[in-house]
């Protein structure tokens, strides 16, 4: 499973990659809006960052997608193009993913949805784990009929799941062996975060200390 980052807070992101094994960046309107900031120059930014970076389109019509999805390919380059899976959305996937646009099927919420986009040609869809928990019960188990559903009828676009607020959420999702997460900033940083881990080390280097003296090393 690929890793990806669900915020746009540099500091975060920067103190993220650092560390922690990540293949990419995705953003959507409310994810930028919390950085208050203009929002090109901060995607610039996150693409020099991580190249692989996912940008929601905001219009709701196939025209006004289309030329967004142009506009952000035009002043960001090879970017993948997060388009939310309405009828004028997949209509937007179906001409866009034909053009050679990187796209992402998003505001996935049912497994009708992920398989609509994909026949449309969406290289990625993104469910939404934990929304999906929340109004309907059951995220974990729809992305992977989303996987079933793609490996029983050939389809090669990618599951990249997303809205996750636990670590037990990602890690189930890993062990089905699903394509990518894109998690918040937070929730990543406490995957390691853990005191028991923490007071193992302590004990170790002690007994070393113990052994050898002080500040000594191997
Ligand atoms: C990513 O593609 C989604 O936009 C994001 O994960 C939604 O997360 P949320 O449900 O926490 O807003």
């Amino acid at each position: 499973m690929k890793i990806l980052i669900d915020s746009a807070n540099l500091e975060k992101i920067n103190h993220i990659v650092k560390y922690f094994p990540i293949d990419g960046i995705t953003t959507n309107p409310s994810i930028l809006c919390k950085e208050n900031t203009e929002p090109y120059e901060l995607l610039e930014k996150l693409k020099q960052i991580k190249d692989l970076l996912f940008v929601q389109a905001i219009s709701k019509d196939f025209d006004g997608m289309v030329e967004e999805a142009k506009r952000i390919t035009d002043k960001l380059g090879d970017v993948v193009i997060k388009i939310p899976v309405t009828d004028e959305g997949l209509r937007a996937i179906k001409h866009l993913s034909a053009q050679g646009y990187h796209t992402c099927g998003t505001a996935i919420y049912t497994e009708e949805q992920a398989f609509m986009a994909a026949l449309a040609g969406a290289e990625y869809v993104a469910p939404y784990v934990n929304r999906i928990e929340k109004f309907y019960g059951d995220g974990i188990g729809t992305v992977k009929n989303i996987q079933e559903i793609y490996k029983n009828n050939n389809l090669k676009t990618k599951i990249l799941a997303a809205s996750f607020k636990r670590n037990d959420q990602v890690m189930a999702l890993a062990k089905a062996g699903v394509d990518a997460a894109t998690i918040p900033a937070d929730l990543l940083i406490n995957f390691i975060h853990n005191k028991d881990v923490d007071e193992a080390v302590d004990a170790f280097v002690n007994d070393f200390y113990k052994l050898v003296g002080p500040n000594s090393t191997m």
